[in-house]
């Protein structure tokens, strides 16, 4: 005879199996609500789908020069030996780095693109019942990570294109866990100064982490710009920087970004991160593109003078632009904005329309080579004309 314990037990399982089978599969709390990321779309897909060639790309503010030759050539020599694993420490990256940044191997962590690094920032501290602090029409993915963890987000209004810091420490409760930073924020282009973030600092209590986003700081040459890496330097313990090879290196397709921090936090997003997050040719690539200083200063002058050749023909047209401090520009028009990309898009044009930013009638549009962005004027000039 069958002990009456073992016989309710098995029956209890029986009867949640049954259940079970006609149930049906259900996410976690407030994923279904979130809205897939809209990337901006690859040239082969404009292809496909409307037939046409000759298109440019300008709408995910990545590098228009191209990646570094040097980068080229170490991803070379490296596919030989795609059959093994990667180095999942990424030791001699973190090497690399370390000295670039004058820090030390254990202040960082590399990541499948900085987004990876974004993400394992939510599973590393933000729990159901706290609340994440951002600006509104700051970068999409703080919004995302706090969803994925069920996080309560609280959205700070902006003030004229700025992320107010003030407001943002004004909204810290006892449940607030991560306040993000985007500097320069993406789509604005506009960044906090070093006066704000050091206001900012000073007020949030060392229980909060602080993420400073700066996936274009290597764009900026403004004495203003905060120096957040002395804040790790002076082992302030919540701080996170994240930076990208994605951009002015231009690695964007590898995916390959990085985090900096203090040893006990990078410890703890290490045990989060998974085993082989960065790639073999990623790791190589980034190790090189960041010694080609020529590269980083030619995409840098690039970006400068198509930066002042788009403002000229804003100007001349009498557009509207928010000034950028990044390598893409927000621009407004007197209607929709999604209507203007789609007809730039009929054209071979890639932009990005940013209403889900909060920005219904702008786009946001990469700066290219002074040829690309030639092709821009012109297309814009021939639709604003005929619309
Ligand atoms: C502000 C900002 N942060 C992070 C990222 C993500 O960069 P990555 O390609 O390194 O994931 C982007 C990409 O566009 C961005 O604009």
């Amino acid at each position: 005879m069958t002990p009456t314990i073992i016989r309710d037990t098995l029956n209890s399982v029986l009867s949640v199996q049954k259940v079970g089978k006609d149930q049906k599969m259900k996410p976690k709390t407030g994923i279904d609500e979130i809205q897939p990321y809209q990337g901006g779309k690859p040239i082969e897909e404009v292809q496909r789908t409307l037939g046409i060639d000759n298109i440019i790309k300008l709408a995910s503010n990545e590098n228009p020069l191209g990646p570094s030759p040097l980068a080229i050539a170490s991803m070379k020599e490296a596919m030989l030996n795609v059959n093994l694993y990667p180095d999942g420490n990424t030791y001699y990256l973190k090497q690399d780095l370390a000295k670039h940044l004058s820090v030390s191997p254990k202040n960082l962590i590399l990541g499948n693109g900085s987004n990876e690094i974004l993400q394992i920032v939510g599973e590393t501290f933000i729990s159901a019942n706290n609340e994440v602090i951002f600006s509104e029409s700051a970068f999409v993915v703080y919004q995302l990570v706090s969803k994925i963890c069920g996080a309560k987000s609280v959205i700070i209004p902006m003030l004229n294109f700025d992320q107010d810091l003030g407001a943002m420490a004004d909204a810290i409760t006892n449940r607030t866990k991560v306040i993000f930073v985007a500097n320069p924020n993406n789509p604005t282009g506009t960044m906090v100064t070093k006066d704000q973030v050091e206001q900012l600092v000073e007020q949030v209590p060392k229980h909060i982490l602080i993420v400073f986003d700066e996936a274009y700081c290597e764009y900026i040459d403004r004495p203003d710009y905060p120096e957040t890496i002395n804040y790790i330097l002076n082992e302030k313990e919540n701080i996170l920087i994240t930076r990208t090879f994605a951009k002015i290196y231009g690695l964007a397709g590898l995916r390959i970004g990085y985090g900096i921090s203090t040893p006990t936090i990078i410890d703890l997003m290490n045990r989060v991160r998974q085993p082989f997050n960065c790639n073999t040719l990623a790791q190589v690539a980034a190790q090189a593109a960041l010694k080609d200083h020529q590269h980083v200063k030619e995409s840098r002058e690039l970006n400068e003078k198509g930066k002042t050749q788009l403002y000229h023909f804003f100007d001349g047209i009498g557009l509207d632009y928010v000034p950028s401090e990044g390598n893409f520009i927000l621009v407004h028009f007197d209607s929709s904005g999604q209507k203007i990309a789609d007809l730039l898009l009929q054209k071979g044009v890639i932009v990005r329309p940013v209403a889900g930013y909060g920005f219904p009638n702008s786009i946001r549009v990469t700066i290219g080579t002074t040829e690309e962005n030639q092709r821009f004027i012109s297309t814009l000039t021939e639709i604003l004309q005929t619309t």
